[in-house]
């Protein structure tokens, strides 16, 4: 089957390495000279990926059958409806859908309406003199978000970013004068204690098929400290749970995404595509801290590593109304995902650098490579502001993939950095030993 894949990222190299492994001749859409992309393609094109009209065009002069777009951004801008328009099925979300991640408002008023469990308390303000009210309901131990997309910069968490809160009252001040995330509303959660996860799933527009959780670090540097990024590196464990994740709190996470996408059917937004679910375990099991309307990055690599179901036949299903289960089956296997990222990278990239991969140096160490926002020329790599390489181990324990991913780091070399800490035993025990103390109500 031929299938446009949209993105040029380590996630969509991921997708593209999927399909392939399926069968698949694929066509890219990319703006940067993805390498692991452009080789694996039968055909790319170079393009504002939020251009929809051309990438359309593209998919339309390759005759493809299928599509899958990477990105939110594209989403929002209505790419899904345009490649249908134009008769393409495609296993991403309509813009409508979409909102689930391009509106933080629409999402937690859906999930209000439809009295979804996992729901937290919030407050949606565009006028600075409702905020009082909002604080009088909350408190300000909140977090404050603006409700568009920000690429995953306008989250400001009380005690962390802002201070006080007169911090608070003028973060929400210049949200809303400054329209940061595209339009004048902010929205205040209560702020949550817990662990973090990710549970990903395809949506077929009425039920979900879950994937394997995963946990993404945000955080720059070692120890969980330095600035938020799009995530520098996560890991899964082969039964589909975490260290510090239980069966029933999965399930309960899975029940709800069920729930969201039931939400969405009746609400005539029907969710096709893969659903990202960011949960923060509590003491009171999973809250929804936000949907994405997409693979996570980097946690496309851990699942779709492990995936040994047909992952066309899974996006067929996606666009077409009907995943079938028996397509859904995943190694039981852990994975390590670690990002090579420029030096700077969160605050401010070595953009431009020449990084070297030793690609079979990588492969003989048995680490797999996904090329993320690079620039190959004349056969060199360079470096932009954004991730560079991911490199992911498997194994059947979470250690045995930790040290795979680290081998396979030790062949990447330039202006780099790396969190070696994450998925290291010091730091997986020390999760479970937090999650014990909030789960006994210490924390
Ligand atoms: P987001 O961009 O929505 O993923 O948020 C970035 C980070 O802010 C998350 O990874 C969380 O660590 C934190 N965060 C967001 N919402 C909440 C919340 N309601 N309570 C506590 N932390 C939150
Ligand atoms: N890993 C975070 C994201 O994909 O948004």
């Amino acid at each position: 089957m031929r299938v446009l894949a949209v993105g040029g990222g380590a996630r969509e190299h991921a997708i593209v390495e999927a399909l392939t492994r399926s069968g698949a001749d694929v066509f890219a859409c990319l703006k940067n000279r993805n390498p692991g992309i452009s080789r694996t393609a039968k055909g790319h094109l170079l393009v504002d990926e939020n251009d929809v009209p051309k990438v359309v065009e593209f998919a339309r002069a390759n005759r493809v059958e299928l599509a899958v777009v990477g990105p939110e951004a594209p989403l929002e801008l209505g790419l899904a409806d345009g490649l249908e328009a134009a008769g393409i099925p495609t296993a991403s979300p309509r813009k409508d859908a979409a909102r689930l991640e391009t509106s933080k408002s629409f999402m937690r008023d859906l999930l209000s309406k439809h009295r979804i469990k996992g729901s937290i308390k919030y407050a949606i303000v565009d006028d600075m003199k409702d905020l009082n009210d909002a604080f009088h309901e909350l408190g300000t131990s909140i977090v404050v978000k603006p409700t568009g997309l920000t690429g995953g910069k306008g989250v400001k968490v009380a005690g962390e970013h802002l201070m006080t809160k007169e911090d608070i009252v003028a973060y929400c001040n210049e949200i809303l004068s400054k329209r940061i995330g595209g339009s004048a509303t902010v929205v205040l959660e209560e702020k949550l204690v817990g662990e973090e996860f990710t549970l990903q799933a395809f949506c077929d527009g009425k039920r979900v098929a879950p994937m394997p959780a995963v946990q993404d670090h945000k955080r720059a540097h070692e120890g969980d400290k330095g600035p938020n990024t799009g995530g520098m590196g996560s890991y899964s464990q082969g039964d589909g749970l975490l260290p510090f994740l239980k069966r029933p709190e999965y399930d309960a996470a899975v029940a709800i995404m069920d729930e969201v996408v039931e939400a969405l059917r009746r609400e005539g937004s029907e969710y096709h595509g893969a659903m990202y679910g960011q949960f923060m375990l509590t003491r009171d099991g999973p809250k929804i801290i936000e949907f994405n309307a997409r693979f996570g990055d980097p946690e496309a690599m851990n699942v779709l590593s492990l995936l040994e179901g047909d992952f066309v036949r899974i996006c067929a299903g996606m666009a077409s109304g009907s995943v079938s289960k028996a397509d859904v089956e995943f190694m039981r296997k852990a994975s390590v995902c670690k990002y090579v990222v420029p030096e700077g990278y969160g605050t401010k990239s070595v953009a431009g650098e020449e990084i070297l991969v030793d690609e079979a140096a990588i492969r003989s160490r048995g680490a797999l490579l996904y090329y993320a926002s690079v620039n190959e020329k004349d056969g060199k790599v360079y470096t932009t502001t954004s991730r560079s390489v991911g490199i992911v181990g498997i194994a059947d324990s979470i250690d045995d993939a930790e040290r795979i991913a680290e081998d396979g780091i030790g062949h990447v070399s330039g202006r780099i950095h790396v969190r070696h800490d994450i998925a290291k035993r010091a730091m997986l025990d020390a999760k479970v030993a937090r999650m014990d103390r909030i789960r006994r109500g210490e924390i």
